[in-house]
């Protein structure tokens, strides 16, 4: 494959370097040179799209409980970079629609629609029609009724499927959605699946990266994306290929 066609996608930013989901995340995974971002989206309270992974604030907060008990004033007042490291306290838990309007122009975006709250997925899409931003998204979701929901409103937006195994009836059903990504589990991707949901019309982007050693094994299984914690190694590692290619 052409190196130069996977997509270094950073995992709730450049997430190794920097607290998941923050904007400090994302601006040093665009200084590292990443113009693709995945994120988490998720429900507050009252209602307010908010970009964080987990139901709970408990991992990456100084808080406790679930998102979706919590308003945005009291989501926003936590910090979302202390427990990472000291120089990083003060970060904040984004709004999707600042995400938005921070990034606007100078990245793509893979959101994930997470939660088991109903109408996430319309809500998200309205917000990014809003903001602009339908030409530089890609939804993705693990649940099949959150992506039949995407479809149905959003049917111009591209959208991928995440899965941990990927079988013929899935092949199937993301077919007759309309779906245009599917996107398995980095060990579970092999050169062999990558060529056969090719030719069955999807885009292969790949999720669980979890160290360097796998995404070797992606780029040589010719996958078109992947998500990583760590940009700056795969960017690196595709110059390499590149310039081994010229
Ligand atoms: O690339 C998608 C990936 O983010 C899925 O897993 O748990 O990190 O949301 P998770
Ligand atoms: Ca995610």
């Amino acid at each position: 494959m052409n190196p130069n066609n996977c997509l270094v996608i950073a995992h709730r930013g450049a997430s190794t370097y920097a607290p998941e989901n923050t904007f400090a995340a994302f601006d040093l995974a665009l200084d590292m040179g990443a113009r693709h971002f995945e994120l988490d989206v998720q429900l507050s309270g009252d209602n307010h799209l908010v970009v964080i992974h987990d139901d709970k604030v408990n991992r990456t907060t100084d808080g406790n409980g679930e998102v979706s008990a919590l308003t945005l004033r009291e989501l926003q007042s936590l910090d979302a970079g202390a427990w990472f490291g000291a120089k990083f306290a003060g970060e904040r838990i984004p709004t999707l629609e600042s995400l938005l309007d921070r990034y606007r122009g100078r990245a793509h975006l893979h959101v994930e629609i997470k939660g088991k709250t109903q109408g996430l997925s319309e809500r998200t899409v309205d917000m990014i029609r809003r903001r602009g931003w339908a030409q530089n998204v890609t939804m993705t979701s693990f649940q099949i009724d959150k992506l039949e929901a995407l479809r149905a409103h959003a049917p111009e937006l591209p959208a991928g499927w995440l899965l941990r195994e990927i079988d013929d009836a899935v092949i199937m059903r993301a077919q007759s959605l309309g779906l245009t990504q599917l996107c398995p589990k980095a060990d579970a991707t092999t050169p062999g699946l990558v060529a056969k949901l090719r030719n069955a019309g999807f885009n292969v982007r790949a999720w669980g990266v979890a160290n360097e050693e796998l995404m070797l094994r992606m780029v040589d299984a010719g996958v078109d994306g992947m998500t990583v914690n760590f940009p700056d190694k795969l960017i690196g590692l595709l110059r390499e290929r590149t310039k081994e290619k010229n």
